[in-house]
Parts: structure tokens; C-alpha cells; sequence
């Protein structure tokens, strides 16, 4: 078995870790379990570029007792914890191609050995793999059943190509269902990216300006978090829904060039470019801290920023690198790459049980069509949302109310009125 990986002998310890995060992945467990007998991807090559995790390994082992030939690849440089790596490859006979800390040019290599197997479904956490096939890759797509996109930047960007004409595959954009944005981009990216921070910082919250910037639904669960941890939280936006949503939800809301005077740490998840540049790095106070949750790099202008500092910036901790503008002190968090994942160990198990759950029911539901969809962007099947949510209650021991048939009646007529 081909793989490239950091090193074999940290396949117990992976191990270990998968089978604690499975514990809290019950929803994911039962797809298993139905996949195990139904196989509903038999014979089928999957290629997966996600963040390799203990909680992706658990979705991996799910397709693979569901008949696919699975591989993995990184979806970020620095989001591969190595010792999952390891178990996949040895436990559980996944190959795998990540190393925390890969170059961009082992990212795209570990991207074709995925290609070189020929998939004909893909998962995307970023459009790395699908946007790499139809560049480099083209006849790849005439076999193509589907792919399944996880991130919103992911599907920003292949709803960009649907745009130009230039998709030629059905995709499933996951991180648009309910079972996924409302949870795993809410409480998950609000946790684990105070996660990532703390781990990378010891930074104390309480009493501190914390600046978050975009207010989708990773900067609202991230500004409600914080704020349970003492700060003052300002919220930056573009949009002015999303701004008066900030507004009446009690933040103070400010353009960055403001906020950047008065925030101790900022933290970017808008999905855009160059967000903090050279105006906020001047305006900046002296410690300011600086980091991104966002899927790219690119939200942080780390160019402009070193080119503006007095010399290259020092390691001062594990993932803190400090720039200083003539002596003030600005340190960036992980590289301005996903401080969740790089410092942190992303989402915890039980919301990614959700994601999961509902990305690995759209794959099957992709790779059960009698004649493949056409191209485009899909939503998930409210069916499949429906039984990810109900299952997830389940698992939690809660129970809901039913409609009774007089209300279902009601609900159902328009001869009900005033
Ligand atoms: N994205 C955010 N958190 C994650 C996790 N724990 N595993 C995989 N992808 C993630």
C-alpha cells in the first residue's frame, strides 16, 4: 500500500485517540454499522481531501465498511495529526498521504497521489481536490459520480465555477445543511477556536477587546463564546444584515481600521482576502495578537506584515510567531492558517458526528443514483438531514413533541384564520 505519512511507529497512539472520539460520534457509528451491511459504494475508488483527525478517521472507516476503496489526503498543511495518520495507514489499512507541516508542494503532490487512484467520488473540505481535476485532470470527470464539499469557502468556490460553466460534477455542498452550518461552524469553530487560541497563548479572555471579523455563522458561535469568557467582543462586517444581527446581539460593531486600535486579539473567519492589512498592523497596539479561522491563509496580510517589521519574525512559543514595527510587538497565531487545527485539535467528536454523518449519507446518496446527477451545485436531501438531526436527539436522550393529526390538519389548511 502506497502512503506517505510522518511516521508508522504513531499508530497506537492514533489509534487510541480515534476510538476516544468515536465514543462521541454515535450518529456516525449507526452509518457505519447500515454501511457495513448495505455497502453502498462497493467497488467504488473515493478519494478524501479533508483535515486529517481522529473524527475524519471515523468517517474514513465508515465509507470504507460501506465497500469504497478510500484514500486521504491533508486538506491544510498543518491540520494532520500525524498519529491519526499513522493508524490509518497501519490499524485500519487506509492510505494516507499528510504531514503536519507538509510544503505546498507536498500538499498538491499527496492531491495526485489521490488522483492517480481515480476516484469516481470525491470530499473536498477547501475545492482543493476538484478544483485540481478539473485543471489538471480533466478526464477524470467523464467517470465521475459526485463530490461532497464541507467548508463554505469550498462551496463559495464551486458555486464560482457553477457560475463560469466551468463544473463539470455534481456536487453535494454539506456545509450548506442545517445539520452542519447551525452546529459544527457555530459551536464547534466558536469552541475550538478559543481552543487553538488558549493552547497557543495561555492568553487570559476575561477583561480583554477581542476583535472578531465576519459574522457568518463561525464569527457568530466565536463572538458568543468569547463573550461568555469575559471580553468585549467587536464584530467587523461587511454586510449589513449580518452587521445589525451583530449589533442587536449586543456587540459593538466597527470597521477594522477602528477595532484594530482598541483589540488585544483578533481573529478573522470571513472567507476573504487580506482582511487585517498594513493600515490595521500600523494602528495596532503594542502585544496585539493576530489569527485566522478562517479555511485559508489569505486573511491575513502576513506579506505586507513582514515587510513593515524590523527584521524576520521570532518563534516566541509553539505555533506565536513575533513581528515587531519599530519595537510594537504583533504576534500571529499558527502562520494565519486555522488556529483550531494547527494549534488546537479542530471540532470536538460530537459535532462532527453531524458533518459527517450528513457528508457520508449525501456521498452514498451521490453514488446510489440509477444515472449520475448532472452537474451543479446540490443541497443536501432534507431526508438526510432530517435523519442526522433525529438520530443525533436520539443519541442525546432527548425526545420531542409529535404533531397530533388535528394540528397537522391546521398546519396543512389555508381556512383557518382570524
Ligand atoms: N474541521 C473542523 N474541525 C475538524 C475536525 N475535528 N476534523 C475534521 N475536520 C474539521
Amino acid at each position: 500500500m502506497k502512503y506517505d505519512i510522518k511516521d508508522i511507529r504513531l499508530a497506537k497512539e492514533g489509534k487510541r485517540r480515534i476510538e476516544w472520539a468515536e465514543r462521541d460520534m454515535p450518529v456516525l457509528r449507526t452509518v457505519r454499522e447500515r454501511f457495513a451491511k448495505e455497502r453502498p459504494f462497493k467497488g467504488k475508488s473515493l478519494a478524501a481531501v479533508l483535515h486529517v483527525t481522529a473524527e475524519t478517521a471515523n468517517l474514513a472507516r465508515a465509507l470504507k465498511a460501506g465497500g469504497a476503496d478510500v484514500a486521504l489526503a491533508a486538506s491544510n498543511p498543518l491540520s494532520t495529526q500525524d498519529d491519526v495518520a499513522a493508524a490509518l495507514v497501519k490499524e485500519y489499512g487506509i492510505p494516507t498521504f499528510a504531514v503536519k507541516g507538509e510544503t505546498t508542494k507536498t500538499f498538491f503532490k499527496h492531491i495526485d497521489e489521490l488522483i492517480s487512484r481515480k476516484p469516481v467520488l470525491t470530499m473536498d473540505d477547501g475545492a482543493d481536490l476538484v478544483s485540481t481535476i478539473h485543471e489538471s485532470h480533466p478526464r477524470l470527470l467523464e467517470t465521475m459520480l459526485g463530490g461532497t464539499e464541507e467548508t463554505t469557502t469550498g462551496v463559495i468556490r464551486l458555486r464560482a465555477m457553477a457560475q463560469d460553466g466551468a463544473l463539470k460534477m455534481p456536487i453535494v455542498a454539506v456545509n450548506d445543511a442545517k445539520t452542519k452550518n447551525l452546529f459544527d461552524n457555530r459551536y464547534g469553530t466558536g469552541q475550538s477556536t478559543l481552543d487553538g487560541i488558549i493552547r497557543a497563548t495561555d492568553v487570559l479572555l476575561a477583561g480583554k477587546t477581542f476583535v472578531v471579523a465576519g459574522y457568518g455563522w463561525c464569527g457568530k458561535g466565536l463572538a458568543m463564546r468569547t463573550k461568555g469568557m469575559g471580553s468585549n467582543v467587536i464584530v467587523t462586517e461587511v454586510d449589513a444584515i449580518k452587521a445589525l444581527e451583530a449589533a442587536m446581539d449586543g456587540f459593538a460593531v466597527m470597521p477594522m481600521r477602528d477595532a484594530a486600535r482598541v483589540g488585544d486579539i483578533f481573529c478573522t473567519v470571513t472567507g476573504d482576502i487580506h482582511v487585517i492589512g498594513k493600515q490595521e498592523f500600523m494602528a495596532m497596539k503594542d502585544g496585539a495578537i493576530v489569527c485566522n479561522s478562517g479555511h485559508f491563509d489569505v486573511e491575513i496580510d502576513l506579506k505586507t506584515l513582514a515587510s513593515l517589521s524590523d527584521g524576520a519574525p521570532r518563534v516566541v512559543r509553539e505555533y506565536v510567531e513575533e513581528y515587531t514595527i519599530r519595537g510594537k510587538r504583533i504576534r500571529v497565531l499558527a502562520e494565519g492558517r486555522l488556529v483550531n487545527l494547527a494549534a488546537a485539535e479542530g471540532h470536538p467528536a460530537s459535532v462532527m458526528d453531524m458533518s459527517f454523518s450528513t457528508q457520508a449519507l449525501a456521498s452514498a446518496w451521490m453514488a446510489s443514483q440509477k444515472k449520475p446527477l448532472s452537474p451543479g451545485v446540490y443541497d443536501v436531501p432534507e431526508r438526510i438531514e432530517h435523519e442526522v438531526s433525529t438520530l443525533k436527539l436520539k443519541a442525546m436522550g432527548i425526545t420531542i413533541d409529535k404533531l397530533t393529526s388535528e394540528q397537522k390538519e391546521y398546519l396543512a389548511s389555508w381556512k383557518h384564520g382570524t
